[in-house]
């Protein structure tokens, strides 16, 4: 028969199984017949605004590779979450493709505080800072530093303010005291750029000689080290896999926790995935343990009897994750 134009769904209403309380969750049903018309078995599903994850929990139950991204950490929780479950279900198909990976680009959400932001940047960039500025942030090598907004890339709309309070007096004075020099040296410090950002301040301050330097930490500073990463002590004894300290520094930063304080690691996880038998390239757990609503995780896992190289990896309430591979028989 041929389709009709109209599909006739029921969208997830408050009594449905899958329902995980996104505010614009789309029923499974809905993405099984778009991935089912539109892709084969092993195929990659795309959803770039993934939401509460329906995309890539039906590519996941369907036998497809997945990619999803969102712009709101809620959403990444909450299919990370629903992931976890529909892997835990999933435990025992071969044909299906249950692990996965939650990668934060640009350091997005470690940005999140724009004041917080500032002073990582001055940390990490070795800037001298200046209390109580209204213009400049701080200075570095001789230049003068401004910081722009680094949860987005910069526009040319974001240079106003800076222009509405450079100190022109000044200009005016250097400018004629020394001609041929510039009257300042400015460095301004972005997370990405419009193209003509520079030309475009040239252009508006064209009274006047300023070297203008743009430090684009993606590219010029892509190797900047902002996270801490978390740590772990895990041992195998008795023939069981015992974690017996998790420290996810990012989130132990967001809480303002010292490592010192945590008096169980477990209320800080949200899984922790096992592979037994890790190939060394693509981690297929066969272990999914799942914090519940009144439970925590287990921590400690018997170890089955054909193992050879583990993989372990638990991903903590900010959804990210630790990893750490023990080989057997070394
Ligand atoms: C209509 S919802 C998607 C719902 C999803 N299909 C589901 O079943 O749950 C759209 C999502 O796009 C995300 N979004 C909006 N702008 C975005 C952007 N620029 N980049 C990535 N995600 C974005 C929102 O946070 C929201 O979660």
């Amino acid at each position: 028969m041929i389709p009709n134009d109209v599909w006739d769904i029921a969208y997830e209403n408050s009594m449905s199984k899958t329902r995980v309380n996104y505010p614009t969750q789309k029923p499974e049903q809905l993405l099984e017949r778009i991935i089912k018309s539109s892709s084969k078995n092993g195929d990659i599903v795309f959803d770039c605004f993934m939401g509460s994850g329906t995309t890539q929990a039906v590519a996941m139950k369907l036998g497809r590779k997945f990619i999803g991204a969102d712009i709101n950490l809620g959403a990444i929780q909450t299919t990370t979450k629903r992931l976890l479950n529909v892997s835990k279900e999933l435990e025992n198909a071969d044909d299906k493709y249950i692990g996965f990976e939650v990668y934060n680009v640009n350091n997005y959400d470690f940005f999140r505080n724009p004041v917080e932001a500032k002073d990582l940047l001055i940390d990490a960039l070795e800037i001298q800072k200046f209390d109580g500025s209204n213009v400049y942030d701080g200075e570095l090598d001789g230049r003068m530093v401004k910081i722009m907004p680094v949860n987005r890339l910069a526009t040319k709309s974001d240079l106003e303010e800076l222009k509405s309070n450079l100190p022109y007096q000044k200009f005016e004075k250097r400018k004629s005291e020394n001609p041929l020099e510039p009257v300042e040296r400015l460095t301004i410090i972005c997370m990405g750029h419009e193209p003509d950002l520079k030309p475009s301040l040239e252009k508006d301050l064209i009274n006047y000689n300023i070297d203008i330097e743009i430090i684009d930490i993606l590219k010029d500073k892509a190797n900047l080290q902002f996270k801490r990463d978390s740590e772990a002590v895990i041992e195998i004894e008795d023939n069981k896999l015992n974690i017996k300290e998790f420290y996810p520094m990012n989130l132990l930063q967001k809480l303002s926790m010292q490592k010192e304080y945590v008096e169980d690691w477990k209320q800080m996880v949200e899984s922790v995935m096992i592979d037994w038998n890790y190939d060394g390239a693509v981690m297929e757990p066969k272990l999914v343990d799942i914090a519940e609503k009144n439970d925590l995780v287990k921590g400690v896992y018997e170890i089955p009897s054909d193992v050879s190289n583990i993989k372990i990896k638990i991903t903590d309430l900010l959804s990210e994750t630790y990893e750490k591979e023990i080989k057997i028989n070394e």
